[in-house]
């Protein structure tokens, strides 16, 4: 008999090869290939063109059913998805550990039992006791939930085939979870996939809206199985700083709605709090407004972010060269961007030290960034701040355009959401039907005549 063949899988892009290798040829990651035993086969039958039961085509405008959705009891989770749980759908929760991921979705199933409908919240990774506790703390201890502690995809489909099937049903996390069909530890990407597909498919058949919380890695992406996002019909992250209390909620993927939109969350003794008014997680350091700081809206991958850039210049009394320091963007870009500024504006750097600082220890790779850059430079050279209610975003050329960039318009959205007024960018971006007011600038020498001129 054929020895059967090894099996490694990148637990990170789940391609699969047959001799083990530091790195993944597929997706680049290193020590990410595990052995993992073979797929089964379970029928001898490869020949799929009889046996099966007949599909109904039909229509594409055949009277379909109209989404319903159910709310979250959390504007803020309600809006990152699109305006509510769908049922009958999967959503994937990732985020760093200690993000909040429990504690969001124990304060949702509360509000959904609290409201009437019955919540099911399923930890593979605290003991019922725990989450409990962490209930007892947002004072929900009192809400309708059915709470357990349990790892086993059979024992938990077995117990809720036989109740009627919750509105929601949380599985935290979908990491701990071991399927029965299938050989591995928990978390590999066989039993990830495995016990995803089986929660997936009793959450279609029954109409609930299933969440599974996943792990992510230090790159952002969901722990192993990058397979499993083709599997849901939301991906969803949670994003923050531990040491900072603020934490955006944002759909990656959304097949019921926008991938834009955001929730915002403030972490407090008393569990997730929303922000009603996000502008203030900028504004809260930045009471005055200060020269040299400049307001930019990224995009990180897909995702929209906004960022504060800080400029120093300090002036230098001797002839002793002066200093360029940066940090959280390039140094090369900086030393172009000012000369562009002394080239085509007249301005003049030469005799002062220049310091950039990218706020909250981000990393600016979009080339967008540089008009943001040089208005953050333009209001420390001149000593005067910037508007601040106002953004910047767009390319500079070395012949001083302002050049388009990008997903304007997500820019701009994001930046209305978080309450930003006004934008500044390239003459031509497309604003879209955003509620920031957006002037195009064209040339650079415009940005200095606005910084300088109106204060
Ligand atoms: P948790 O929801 O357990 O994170 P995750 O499931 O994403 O790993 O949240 C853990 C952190 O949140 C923990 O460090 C303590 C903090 N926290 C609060 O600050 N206030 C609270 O009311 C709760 C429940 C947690
Ligand atoms: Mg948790």
């Amino acid at each position: 008999m054929a020895k059967p063949k090894r099996r490694y899988i990148c637990q990170a892009c789940g391609s699969v090869t047959h001799r083990w290798q530091g790195q993944c040829a597929d997706c680049g990651e290193w020590n990410t290939l595990a052995e993992e035993a073979p797929e089964t086969v379970f029928s001898a039958k490869h020949d799929l063109s009889s046996g099966g039961r007949p599909i109904i085509f039909e229509a594409l405008d055949a009277p379909g059913e109209v989404l319903k959705r159910r709310s979250t009891g959390l504007a803020e989770f309600d809006r990152a998805l699109g305006g509510g749980l769908v049922p009958g759908s999967a959503v994937l929760m990732g985020g760093d550990p200690g993000i909040g991921k429990s504690t969001l979705l124990l304060q949702a199933a509360a509000k959904i039992a609290l409201g009437g409908a019955s919540s099911v919240y399923i930890s593979g990774e605290e003991a019922a006791g725990q989450v409990r506790m962490r209930a007892d703390r947002l004072g929900l201890a009192g809400a309708p939930i059915s709470l357990a502690s349990a790892t086993s995809v059979r024992d938990i489909l077995t117990t809720l085939s036989g109740m009627v099937p919750p509105a929601l049903l949380v599985i935290d996390s979908i990491q701990t979870m071991h399927s029965d069909q299938i050989e591995g530890a928990p978390g590999t990407v066989s039993q990830v996939r495995a016990s995803a597909f089986e929660l997936i498919r009793y959450a279609k058949e029954n109409g609930v809206a299933l969440v599974l919380v996943g792990h992510v890695t230090k790159d952002g992406s969901i722990a192993g199985p990058r397979v499993l996002e083709h599997m849901v019909d939301v991906v969803m992250s949670f994003e923050g700083e531990r040491s900072h209390q603020y934490r955006i909620l944002r759909s990656i993927k959304n097949r019921f709605g926008p991938v834009d939109e955001i929730g915002v969350f403030a972490m407090e003794g008393q569990g997730l709090a929303e922000v009603g008014n996000p502008s203030m997680l900028f504004l809260s350091g930045r009471e005055s407004p200060v020269p040299g700081s400049a307001v930019f809206p990224a995009i990180e991958g897909t995702r929209p972010v906004l960022v504060e850039v800080q400029a120093l210049i300090v002036r230098l009394q001797s002839g002793a060269t002066p200093r360029r320091a940066v940090v959280g963007w390039d140094s090369g870009r900086l030393a172009m961007l000012l000369a562009v500024l002394e080239a085509r504006c007249g301005l003049n750097f030469s005799s002062a030290e220049v310091y950039l600082n990218v706020a909250g220890g981000y990393r600016l790779a979009d080339p967008a960034a540089d008009l943001a850059v040089a208005a953050a430079l333009v209001s420390a050279l001149a000593d005067k701040p910037l508007a601040a209610d106002a953004v910047w975003f767009g390319e500079v050329s070395l012949a001083g355009e302002i050049r388009p960039v990008a997903h304007s318009s997500i820019r701009l959205r994001e930046s209305a959401k978080l309450g930003f007024g006004r934008a500044f960018g390239p003459s031509d971006a497309n604003g879209g039907e955003s509620a920031t007011r957006f002037t195009g600038l064209g040339l650079l020498p415009n940005l200095v005549d606005r910084i300088v001129g109106h204060a």
